[in-house]
């Protein structure tokens, strides 16, 4: 499928899903306020791909990224919140050890780059398309 439907509403606040887009992980998080809080805290000068949590986001809650590391293209943990989050309470690569924010910008280890946004559009308050 070139496309991936995710209807939002039984995800609750702080809890995320996983879906299959083209193959690949999707993670579709519902962000606490604190949680969007911290990814708009950080100066812009401490990030290694320097991207404002805005640029990222269509609502201001709703994060979406593609769930494949940027060094080696391991999936990151932190979708369960039993899963270890790194030190930025965001997902933490276990292949080698990258950390990612609230808003899946890389904060440390050897990724070099943010985990990708796909392209997405909201359909209605409570869904969206992937691709
Ligand atoms: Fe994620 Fe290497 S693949 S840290």
């Amino acid at each position: 499928l070139s496309t991936t439907e995710v209807d939002l509403s039984p995800i609750a606040t702080g809890s995320a899903v996983t879906v299959m887009w083209r193959g690949k992980p999707v993670f579709v998080r519902n962000r606490t306020a604190e949680e969007i809080k911290e990814a708009r805290d950080v100066p812009l000068s401490e990030l290694r791909d320097p991207a404002t949590d805005q640029s990222r986001v269509k609502k201001d809650n709703w994060l979406i990224l593609v769930g494949v590391c940027t060094h080696l293209g391991c999936v990151p943990l932190g979708q369960k919140p039993t899963d270890p989050r790194g030190d930025y309470g965001g997902w933490f690569c276990p292949c080698h050890g990258s950390h990612y924010d609230t808003s899946g910008r890389i904060r440390k280890g050897p990724a070099p780059a943010n985990l990708l946004v796909p392209d997405y559009t909201f359909t209605s308050d409570t869904q969206i398309r992937v691709g």
